[in-house]
């Protein structure tokens, strides 16, 4: 095991007590997931919210407004996305879903890191980088987002409108099918393992909060504290995901 604290040590141990036991468990990840993979969250220090502004960047309104601004910022994430890697947390979450046989994982991130590690059944709740569609939905079908693609800024469907990422955002509903199994998942599941989230974005931070109430118990990890961390039935676990999901993963499996 690193370098932890005793506490640390803890409330990993703690940890694998309850995923072993766990009968229905559920995945639950946020931008911190893929911040060891080398992709920036929104929130804290180094986040994307503290350079740009959300409502320039991540409204429709936006992209009607500036086109172009909007794509130099996905493409550049675009481009970034291509040749990140996942890290060991990734390829521990896929070992457990193999093992267990069914392990949904309930994604707010865009990035495609969950399935790049080989992890399926991943419910993305704030759509995907990987396709983009027509601005004014003339029905023509999603395209790949290609480097290609993104050569000309901002890109345009054959119908002559722009296209736009399939990405949600500020202000725009979650896709209906994401959100309802989402909570489905969170009403029935016995345990969620709630990674990388601040847990500020709402619908999505409610997810945990409705699996507490049915009665889930919850683990989370998170190298801060969130709203969630001090509820009764959490055990927070002081970490970074790269390194705090091998230790707590390869230990419940060799149990
Ligand atoms: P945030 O950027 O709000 O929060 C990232 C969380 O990850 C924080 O709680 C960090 O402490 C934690 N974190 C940082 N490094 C970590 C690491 N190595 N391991 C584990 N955790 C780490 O990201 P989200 O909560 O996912 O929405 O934010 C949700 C939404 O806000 C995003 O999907 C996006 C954004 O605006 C839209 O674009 C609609």
């Amino acid at each position: 095991m690193m370098n932890y604290t005793d506490d640390t040590v803890f409330s990993i141990n703690e940890g694998v007590n309850l995923l072993s036991n766990a009968v229905s468990p559920v995945v639950c990840t946020g931008a911190g997931m893929s911040a060891d993979s080398g992709v920036r969250t929104f929130r804290g220090e180094d986040g994307f919210w503290k350079e740009y502004r959300a409502e320039d960047l991540a409204t429709p309104q936006a992209l009607h407004a500036d086109p172009e601004l909007v794509w130099e910022w996905y493409k550049e994430r675009l481009l970034h996305y291509d040749t990140i890697e996942p890290h060991a947390g990734f390829y521990a979450l896929q070992r457990l879903q193999e093992n267990r046989g069914s392990l949904p994982v309930i994604t707010q991130n865009v990035d495609g890191l969950h399935q790049k590690a080989g992890l399926s059944d991943v419910i993305e709740l704030h759509g995907s980088l990987a396709t983009a569609s027509c601005l004014s939905k003339c029905g023509a079908s999603a395209k790949e987002l290609t480097e290609k693609l993104v050569k000309e800024i901002p890109p345009y469907c054959s119908c002559g409108a722009v296209l736009r990422p399939d990405v949600v955002l500020f202000n725009e509903p979650l896709p209906q099918n994401e959100i309802e199994r989402a909570f489905t998942l969170a009403e029935d599941c016995d345990l969620m393992l709630v990674i990388g989230t601040s847990m500020l974005v709402h619908p999505a931070a409610q997810i945990p909060v409705v699996a507490l109430k049915g009665g889930a118990v919850v683990i989370e990890i998170n190298p801060e504290k969130t709203m969630l961390s001090d509820y009764p039935g959490v055990t927070f676990i002081e970490g970074r995901a790269a390194e705090v999901l091998p230790a707590l993963i390869e230990k419940t499996l060799s149990q």
